[in-house]
């Protein structure tokens, strides 16, 4: 175990609060360059990753947006893909297949580190955006649809007493 693994379990034995200076950054950028994404010998569209890497390092973006090249992200069949991860939540883009798009993404990182939050995206990434996960439904049976009765309610085709009890719907 090295120094680094043992302070965590160490904290996490005393059950304390983890914190990382990385935290101080506003954000994170993941740009993908996996098995699709950047892979022009399969016919995708390059990441320029050594340019935004030496004009993040030359910016010190870093320090208010995290820069990552990663692995696989996952929506392959969208490559090229990026996402901005902030306490706001997480954005996804794909189809990104020119250099001015991630320059996009260098300026707002410039202008964000300089207003000192986050700014919105740039509108031009707008149409690059999508949906990484289903947004999950609730059970039929925990939806209350509509009260019916004093004291009875709906869950799907299934009507419960607010004492808990179920009984058959009411038609
Ligand atoms: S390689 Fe980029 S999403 Fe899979």
């Amino acid at each position: 175990m090295n120094a680094q693994t043992h302070r965590i379990r160490e904290k996490l034995d005393r059950r304390e609060a983890l914190a990382t200076p990385r935290s101080r950054a506003l954000g994170q950028i993941l740009l993908c360059e996996g098995c699709c994404c950047g892979r022009t010998d399969r016919g995708f569209k390059p990441v320029p990753c050594d340019w935004i890497e030496q004009q993040w390092k030359e910016e010190k973006l870093n320090r208010t947006v995290e820069l990552t090249i990663s692995g696989c992200l996952g929506p392959c069949d969208l490559a090229n893909v990026a996402c901005v991860i902030s306490p706001q939540g997480i954005q996804w883009f794909g189809g990104l297949q020119e250099q001015w798009q991630y320059g996009l993404l260098l300026d707002w990182a410039k202008a964000s580190r300089d207003a000192g939050v986050l700014l919105e995206l740039p509108a031009e990434l707008g149409r690059h955006r999508f949906e990484r996960f289903a947004v999950s439904e609730p059970r039929e049976q925990s939806v209350c649809v509509q009260s019916l009765t004093p004291g009875h309610r709906e869950y799907g085709n299934t009507l419960c007493s607010e004492s808990g009890k179920t009984k058959s719907p009411m038609r």
